[in-house]
């Protein structure tokens, strides 16, 4: 097994990539995506800039809920490989420099799983404490409903044991039973099974609904924060360079507990951001993304947010308004089929309308805002979605590789796909995919590709603080992201028109300016007032120098003139 090296808190410095095994590539053409196959793509994904995988659950599952309904948390499911592919699948990403985070589904198991099949079986099964029993349907009768459109209760009857059991998620998964000392020790051996095969870091799914009380909404519970410090501390004791995400879909202030003071969670997303992304970039109105962010509080400083645009799941609307939500489903999701639950399953380009300008801006938004980005595999490329299948299976289609037979994806017979490649005329692999992309230098993945290299040249994005800039045009978001000597002066125009806007960078009067895609200087900030016009959707990604450097950076120009073999390696 190899390690990676770096510093402690790398988490700050990656881009994370999430993909789910089954739909990246399928090297035995069983129809079915697997670790052969997505240890042939690593090279893709480094190309690509990012440089960590985030890998959806992979371990043993009747997959009612693609694998979040754990049977076993220690066996690859067949489909998708051997233990010794996930192996050579570390070692071959950790040679290129590629960090692995996989999943630890702690709140929950498949009914599936050998502990419910024997707790289920007898009141007096040495695993019934395992899960959570009642006589009565009427307990925590305060506890909202997630998976709504699918469930009606959190209760499921059992009825060899005559008791119910308690769910959070689907029925077929019942909730393991944090109260029980041994299913505390049951999952930190699963972290120390995971760490211990080297995987860098865990996404620990669902964690506010470890623990349950009569009277609460059974979320965000002070056991659950006993439990998880202790884990850090295990963690923190036998592999301290590892890292530990909250899924925690709540506001920022209860978000905030999960990272403790910095002895809990390392990282946690912050889900309000996300919707407030769609609205301002529908409204043409930087406020929502402002007050989000103004509302966030400080986090310790060893801990990071990790932001997103789209994911695996429907696009949650939990944290938004009734209003909110109303725009959001009314703008977005104007089908019902696009509905599900509590938000919109549907990917990136479609929800933009395959505006190339506004998904450029999105990723503009995401690479520059605080915290550690994560794409939606699929996404670089513009990949499309599929409202007629299930769940939300319509955006784990297969990875569109090539015009080829199912995309490039497999050279399985189609209908033994895991699931049908889009075909339709505008997102459909014909058109869409990587090959085709990589030809041309302002395809979407080329695009994308470049603004992930700037990003990754300037380390202030993912550890800078950030300051807003405000003018009278509320169409154009802008801020200065600083750490240190080092600002960063980002201009986003979420309109769809031409716009222009005067900052104020008295700040920094006296420095220059450099466009840090072309490296294109910009008038020096001689007054305090600056002028800026911006196309529609149209951003800006400025290095500000400050004078002392920018002498420097003359001096270095003038004299790698006439040193040219020094000009390649300086610039
Ligand atoms: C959150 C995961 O993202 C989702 O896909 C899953 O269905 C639920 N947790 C239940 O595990």
């Amino acid at each position: 097994m190899t390690a990676l090296h770096g510093a402690p808190d790398w988490y700050k410095d990656v881009i994370i990539y999430e993909i789910p095994v089954k739909s990246f590539f399928d090297k035995n053409h069983d129809g079915v995506g697997d670790f052969p196959g997505l240890i042939e793509k690593l090279d893709y994904i480094k190309d690509l800039g990012v440089t960590a995988l985030w890998l959806l659950p992979f371990t043993d599952s009747p997959l009612r809920d693609d694998g979040y309904d754990i049977r076993d948390y220690t066996t690859i499911h067949p489909s998708y490989g051997s233990m010794d592919d996930v192996r050579r699948f570390i070692d071959k990403a950790h040679d290129l420099g590629l960090r692995v985070i996989s999943e630890l589904v702690l709140n929950h198991t498949s009914r599936t799983h050998p502990w419910f099949v024997s707790a289920a079986s007898s009141r007096s099964s040495p695993y019934r404490d395992y899960y959570v029993w009642s006589d009565t349907p009427e307990k925590y009768r305060g506890t909202r409903i997630i998976f709504s459109d699918t469930e009606k209760s959190n209760w499921t009857w059992e009825p060899r044991t005559r008791q119910y059991y308690w769910h959070r998620f689907f029925h077929h998964q019942p909730d393991l039973n944090f109260e029980n000392p041994k299913v505390q020790e049951e999952l930190l051996k699963v972290v120390k099974f995971w760490f211990g095969l080297g995987v860098d870091g865990l996404r620990c799914d669902a964690v506010p609904y470890l623990f349950e009380r009569e009277g609460t909404s059974c979320e965000n519970l002070p056991e659950t924060h006993t439990f998880m410090k202790r884990l850090r501390a295990e963690v923190d004791r036998e592999f301290p360079d590892r890292m530990l995400l909250a899924e925690a879909n709540q506001w920022p202030q209860d978000v905030l507990p999960y990272f403790g003071e910095g002895d809990e969670f390392h990282m946690a997303y912050h889900f309000p951001l996300m919707p407030r992304l769609f609205i301002a970039i529908a409204k043409s109105d930087n406020r929502p993304i402002i007050d989000i962010l103004d509302q966030t509080p400080k986090i310790p400083s060893a801990c990071q947010w990790a932001i997103f645009l789209r994911n695996h799941d429907e696009l949650t609307l939990e944290m938004v308004n009734d209003q909110e939500r109303d725009y959001l489903w009314s703008t977005y999701a104007q089908d019902p089929r696009m509905r599900l639950n509590i938000g919109i399953r549907r990917r990136l380009a479609p929800l933009m309308q395959n505006d190339r300008r506004k998904i450029d801006l999105m990723h503009s938004l995401l690479l520059t805002l605080p915290g550690t980005p994560i794409l939606y595999y699929g996404d670089e490329i513009g990949m499309g979605d599929n409202v007629h299948l299930g769940d939300r299976n319509g955006v784990r289609t297969p990875m569109q590789w090539s015009s080829d037979k199912n995309g490039g994806f497999s050279r399985a017979n189609p209908s033994d796909l895991y699931s049908p490649v889009i075909q339709n005329p505008i997102y459909g692999y014909q058109v869409v995919n990587v090959e085709n992309q990589a030809r041309f230098p302002t395809s979407p993945l080329n695009t994308l590709r470049q603004m992930i290299a700037v990003r990754q040249s300037a380390r202030l994005f993912g550890r800078g603080e950030l300051h807003f800039l405000h003018s009278k045009n509320r169409s154009i978001l802008a801020y200065f992201r600083e750490m240190g000597k080092d600002v960063a002066l980002i201009i986003n125009n979420l309109s769809d028109r031409a716009e222009s806007v005067t900052l104020d960078l008295s700040r920094y009067r006296g420095y220059s300016i450099v466009e840090m895609f072309d490296k294109t200087p910009f008038p020096l900030i001689a007054r305090a007032r600056f002028h800026f016009t911006l196309s529609p959707y149209g951003f800006f990604w400025l290095s500000l120098i400050p004078p002392a450097r920018t002498q420097r950076n003359h001096a270095r120009a003038a004299s790698s003139a006439s040193h040219p073999e020094r000009r390649l390696i300086d610039s």
